[in-house]
């Protein structure tokens, strides 16, 4: 980590690897959107942005890469005002511009979609669009006239979103629409999307790369950050690469790969295929009969589900989000009442415990949201590495805490995670996203386990964190772990798991040992077809009748691949 200092003279008048900048790749018009010059930001011991030179031209999507930490969030809320540079410029079409606060980006047309949502969940959609932009008639707010432009923008890019409901009722995937249509409300030139993919299953990536690209039609200039290489190699017309507050390279993405890339942000060649022997599967250690779960709504989330996770074995839950793996985590965790069936954890009955109970069982959590559930973001990450162990020696002495203890755990986990940070005692809500996933994951790792849930575990991490991260799930199994795997991202179920369960409508639908688990085979259970070998003309009238529209973007996907398939043309395109 880059520590202390302001940078020399001499560096300054240096120009950086950015300069001079490459323009588009796809031969777009080189008119410069925004450039962003000499630019640097220091916060207690951190250099986040250290001398930064970058140019945006109209009409292009400007990926923007770089290790967890690297300064990108930092970099982007420099430019939407929400920081103001210690040093360096920002000029916008040309002109230079004093951008001190949101309301000044806004006004240049800049809009940001920030890496962790900033909407209110008791508001409705269109409440969270007006916030800090409303539009009043006499005393009153035109709620009127907001939510007829927000029908208007939702219509123009295809954003499908309900202007009335509540943010609290929505899936992740339809909240990220609702950052979309805010940023666009404020009629923006120049969209910013940190990270927007991170939360979104493949389809609603997709959804999302429809909009951007109709916004670069209409002649937005777009910067999107993402650690997954596919969708960078995909969207972006040029790629620019930051590492420690730096930049340190720039691609064209139509001569560059996965691999190229990764080792372009992390400085050494990365692994991206998962290594491991076949599974020596003991006894059971997770037993679920029969469960029943209801969601907030009271609605049952999880129906009658049975399954079992052995000792020494990572079985994944492959599915479409909001098929009940949330409730059903929560209900293994202790966090969610069950109202039917049993749970059993390393032979004991943990039905109704309470989590701290069934943390003492030797279960280990990392949860989805890791903001809400995983961390407490004002206390220091010492903290934050002893949240379930605190009261229990080498950490506490009687009533008192052993600092001593509680600093050298610390000290030994942020190196062996590699969490980039100045110090222990800074709170964790001041770590890059990425930073924070890794102290939870070092927190809950480094317990004796005989159960690991792992939901999203490498969600928002770079590709060699999450190349660290796999290992580490691996390392727990081969030493007799049974782990559970929740995760969005197909690839790292098919990657990790032995056995591939898949959720749909609140059930399993079927468990497959990972050799049976081919993509098309698992897509079209997520869309429901619970004999994917049988699937024919009726199954792809089921998928029709789907009204859920992720769950049917990925069944059609998959029906789709699966009728280009040679072996399997005679069953779907009767
Ligand atoms: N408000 C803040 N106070 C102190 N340090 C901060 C603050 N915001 C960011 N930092 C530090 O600045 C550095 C850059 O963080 P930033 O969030 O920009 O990284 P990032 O590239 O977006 O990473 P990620 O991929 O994990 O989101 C990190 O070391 C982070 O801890
Ligand atoms: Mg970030």
């Amino acid at each position: 980590m880059a520590l202390n200092g302001m940078p020399s003279a001499a560096k300054r008048s240096q120009p950086s690897a950015a300069q001079p900048a490459v323009p588009p790749a796809n031969g777009a018009a080189k008119e410069i959107a925004l450039e962003v010059r000499n630019v640097s930001k220091y916060f207690p011991g951190v250099k986040a942005c250290d001398c930064i030179n970058l140019t945006l031209y109209k009409g292009e999507v400007l990926g923007l890469l770089g290790e967890n930490g690297a300064g990108k969030s930092t970099l982007m809320n420099l430019i939407y005002g929400l920081y103001t540079p210690d040093d360096g410029d920002i000029f916008v079409n040309g002109q230079r511009a004093d951008i001190h606060n949101p309301n000044d980006a806004i006004r240049l047309g800049i809009g940001m979609v920030h890496q962790h949502f900033q909407l209110v969940p008791i508001l409705s959609v269109t409440e969270n669009i007006m916030l800090g932009n409303e539009t009043v008639r006499g005393l009153f707010l035109d709620k009127r006239a907001a939510r007829k432009r927000i029908i208007e923008i939702a219509a123009q890019y295809g954003l499908d979103v309900d202007p009335d409901a509540l943010i609290q009722d929505l899936p992740v995937g339809v909240q990220q629409r609702v950052e979309i249509i805010k940023a666009l409300y404020r009629k923006c030139d120049l969209l910013i999307l940190d990270e927007p993919t991170a939360v979104l299953t493949p389809q609603e990536a997709q959804g999302l790369f429809g909009i951007m690209r109709a916004l670069l039609a209409r002649g937005v200039s777009i910067i999107f950050i993402s650690h997954k290489l596919k969708e960078v190699l995909e969207i972006c017309t040029r790629v620019m690469v930051l590492r420690t507050g730096s930049v340190v390279g720039q691609a064209d993405p139509r001569d560059s790969t996965e691999a190229s890339l990764a080792e372009l942000m992390v400085g050494r060649q990365v692994i991206l295929q998962v290594d491991k022997s076949p599974a020596q599967p003991g006894a059971a250690i997770l037993q679920i009969r029969d469960l029943v779960v209801e969601d907030d709504r009271r609605l049952q989330a999880v129906k009658h589900l049975s399954l079992d996770v052995c000792a020494g074995e990572i079985v994944g839950i492959a599915g479409v989000q909001g098929n009940g793996q949330t409730e059903l985590i929560e209900a293994i965790t202790g966090l969610r009442p069950i109202l039917g069936g049993y749970i059993h954890i390393a032979e004991q009955e943990r039905s109704h415990a309470t989590p701290r109970t069934i943390t003492e069982t030797g279960v280990a959590h990392v949860p989805e949201d890791r903001q809400k559930n995983g961390m407490v973001a004002p206390f220091p990450i010492k903290d934050n590495l002893v949240l379930q162990t605190y009261y229990l020696g080498p950490f506490s002495i009687g009533i008192l805490a052993n600092d001593r203890a509680i600093d050298a755990n610390a000290t030994r986990l942020v190196k062996q995670y590699d969490v980039r940070t100045p110090g222990i005692n800074v709170p964790i809500g001041k770590l890059s996203g990425g930073n924070q996933q890794k102290v939870i994951v070092a927190r809950e790792f480094s317990r004796d386990l005989r159960l690991l849930i792992v939901a999203q575990p490498t969600r928002g991490l770079d590709v060699g964190s999450i190349e660290f991260i796999h290992k580490q799930i691996i390392k727990m199994r081969d030493a007799g772990t049974a782990v559970l795997l929740v995760s969005a991202e197909l690839d790292e179920i098919l990657s990790l798991s032995d056995r591939v369960a898949v959720m749909y409508g609140g059930e399993i639908l079927g468990v497959l040992p990972i050799a049976q688990a081919d993509r098309n085979t698992i897509g079209l259970m997520m869309a429901g077809v619970s004999d994917p070998g049988a699937a024919n003309t009726q199954e792809r009238t089921l998928v029709r009748d789907l009204t859920d529209e992720a769950q049917r973007e990925a069944a059609v996907d998959t029906l789709r691949a699966a009728a280009t398939d040679p072996t399997r043309k005679d069953k779907f395109n009767g």
